[in-house]
């Protein structure tokens, strides 16, 4: 018999882009195929614990002991390094697997890391980039890298093929940015996509069918193959998946206990990612909003920003429960949950979609603008909290948005909708289904090169 395909995985360095590999891994493995995932040294300490079957090695980014700035220029040096460290790190990597036996046969990896396509070059072996975003997001910036928008954006509307007519405020936020140095770094993601053997994208082909039918003309490697989000809410096949593998935080699982005694749809779950950094007066309206919104509300503030909640604000309280982090996925689960005010963040709103909760969008950056339009106007599963002038969403502002999702003829539209999606969701990875289909050719493909 054939030996195993072994992939090596490789993610861009965070929670949102490990976690959503890390699943597509664990379904490749699933299929037969060897799984080597890949991390820096730094964020080797963050993981969990991973399945036997997916082995692990670390490559270094320049960084050992982490990196931790978030000033423009600092993060431009950190993708430069890590592309000068990793490109020769991750081919050392690559000669000591064939040297013990382990020879790599395609290396899949984040789109954020596209210089990884030249070591898979260099060792002949198989380049599979995985777009962690989604595509209409991808489009945008593509849009953007065959300089079809230019900067600044004056026109009111941009138009972009298979799109809805996008107003600014529905562009992802690295288009405003002064410095244009993460719009620069997002678009060299396209630098060398068409010369990638596959491209894989974490989204269902039923859920931007038409965006992926126009980008499938132009880059003909392309395959959905999402959702990548931990199996057991998704497919039975794989049933002691719960967990995502990777969390910076450590959650209350109390929370559940909290959710059990809650009547069905009634909570508000609120929670902005990992990254999301709301200012006091930001908090403070959301304190608000959910106080006089009359529903239950569990809220996720991470230990750094506890200090910007009102001094008055009880963390436990007949109606609420503030907790540091969650098992998200589970808390969206659990039928007491009837909305999710969220940042958009694609990660969160895969789980919002495929679990089928509608949602009260409050994007904080990046493609989550983007995102929310998708959501109140493309997937019609929830609706944008406004802003005022200076760009806040206001406590009533906030408790009107909660009180039509929870109670409004609108909000049980958006609940039906959210639970076809569901249903989609769930058939595009299940047998047959249509990221299934793509995944099963990925891997036949694999293994045609082990012949
Ligand atoms: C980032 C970007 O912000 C996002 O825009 C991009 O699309 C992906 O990477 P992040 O801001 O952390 O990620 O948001 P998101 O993509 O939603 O990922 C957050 C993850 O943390 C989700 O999988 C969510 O389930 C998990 N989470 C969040 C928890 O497990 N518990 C929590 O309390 C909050």
């Amino acid at each position: 018999m054939a030996s195993r395909a072994h992939c090596i995985v490789l993610a861009y360095p965070s929670q949102g882009h490990i976690n959503p590999m890390l699943q597509f891994s664990k379904l490749l493995e699933h299929e037969g195929v060897r799984i080597t995932l890949v991390t820096t040294f730094y964020y080797l300490k963050k993981l969990k614990k991973l399945p036997s079957s997916i082995a692990l090695e670390t490559i270094s980014d320049g960084y050992d002991d982490g990196f931790h700035e978030t000033d423009v220029e600092k993060q431009k040096l950190y993708f430069d390094r890590f592309r000068e460290v990793g490109s020769q790190t991750l081919g050392e990597l690559i000669e000591k697997l064939a040297s013990k036996g382990h020879p790599v046969d395609c290396v899949i990896y984040d789109s954020f890391l596209p210089w990884t396509l030249d070591v898979t070059k260099k060792y002949g072996i198989v380049g599979a980039v995985y777009l962690t975003q989604n595509m209409t997001v991808n489009s945008i910036y593509y849009h953007f890298h065959l300089g079809k928008i230019q900067l600044p954006l004056t026109d009111l509307q941009i138009s972009i093929p298979t799109l809805p007519p996008l107003q600014h405020e529905d562009m992802p936020s690295f288009f405003f940015d002064k410095d244009p140095a993460l719009l620069e770094f997002l678009v060299a993601q396209f630098s060398n996509v068409e010369k990638a053997d596959w491209i894989l994208c974490n989204t269902f082909y039923e859920l931007e069918k038409e965006v992926t039918d126009w980008k499938t003309k132009i880059w003909p490697k392309l395959r959905t193959i999402g959702p990548s989000i931990p199996s057991m809410f998704l497919d039975k096949r794989l049933k002691d998946d719960v967990d995502y593998g990777v969390s910076q935080f450590t959650s209350e699982e109390e929370c559940m206990t909290w959710l059990d005694d809650k009547p069905k749809d009634s909570v508000v779950y609120i929670s902005f990612g990992s990254l999301a950094v709301f200012d006091e007066e930001q908090t403070k309206e959301i304190a608000c909003g959910l106080e006089d919104s009359g529903s239950y509300f569990l809220w996720v503030v991470r230990a750094s920003e506890e200090a910007k909640l009102p001094k008055d604000f009880g963390k436990k309280t007949e109606k609420g429960l503030v907790v540091t982090w969650c098992p998200q996925m589970k808390v969206l689960a659990h039928e007491a949950v009837g909305c999710f005010v969220t940042h958009c963040g694609w990660n969160s709103t895969l789980e919002a979609l495929c679990i089928g909760v509608p949602t009260i969008a409050m994007p904080y950056w990046s493609d989550q603008s983007t995102n929310a339009k998708c959501f109140a106007d493309v997937w019609k599963t929830g609706i944008r909290a406004p802003v005022d002038e200076k760009k806040i969403v206001r406590g009533e502002a906030l408790k009107l948005c909660i009180n039509e999702v929870m109670d409004s003829e609108r909000g049980k539209e958006m609940k039906n909708n959210a639970m076809k999606w569901k249903i989609l969701a769930t058939k595009a990875v299940g047998e047959g289904g249509s990221s299934h289909k793509n995944i099963k050719e990925f891997v036949n493909s694999l293994f045609g090169l082990q012949v």
